[in-house]
């Protein structure tokens, strides 16, 4: 009867901390073949016990297979969360240091706290967002409601090029009636 139970430690909300673990690890398995505990205690800037601890830990959950002492690696489902964890980061990290020009190292700890909390679909918005920047004009008062637009549109870029299209008629209708008071202006003063 027990075995057949559930096993709620597997099913727990996983930590910020616990990310971090997998995050780390999936960065250095990146780097190198085996990941080694040292490694990790030296990029999260931890003791080796805490490390060993957490390890245990993550092993339970069935995140990491950490039978031999001093090595390690991901579990398949360990590697789909680390993997996750690290596209926020960059994620967050671009929009951080190329939009809101922080620096790199204070987007980089930025983005490792805001990466735990921010949802699937904000994230995603963050992503279409970051797109948008590069497909549509940053032109006119009004540009920035076209994002509501264009996520409207199913992101289609070909509606960039109307709006700047509409933009540009707009802008040189302006430009003309400029002129055109300016004209008026040389003319009354002479
Ligand atoms: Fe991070």
């Amino acid at each position: 009867m027990e075995k057949n139970k559930p096993n709620s430690t597997l099913q727990k909300p996983l930590t910020s901390s616990m990310e971090d673990y997998l995050e780390a690890i999936y960065n250095l398995g990146k780097e190198k073949r085996v990941v080694r505990v040292k490694d990790i205690a030296k990029t999260l800037g931890v003791k080796m016990p805490t490390v060993t601890n957490m390890l245990k830990t993550l092993s339970k959950r069935e995140l990491i297979d950490y039978e031999k002492y001093e090595y390690l690696e991901l579990t398949k489902k360990g590697n789909r969360i680390g993997k996750e964890i690290d596209r926020r980061h960059n994620v967050l990290r671009n929009f951080l240091v190329s939009i809101l020009k922080i620096n790199s190292k204070k987007a980089d700890e930025e983005a490792c706290k805001m990466e735990h909390a921010i949802s699937h679909s904000t994230l995603e918005r963050f992503v279409e967002f970051m797109a948008f920047l590069q497909s549509c004009p940053r032109a006119g008062a009004g540009w920035l409601e076209n994002f509501d637009k264009y996520l409207q549109h199913d992101r289609d870029p070909n509606k960039c090029l109307e709006w700047m299209k509409e933009f540009s008629d707009e802008f040189k209708d302006t430009m003309e009636t400029i002129k055109e008071e300016d004209k008026g202006r040389g003319t009354q003063q002479r």
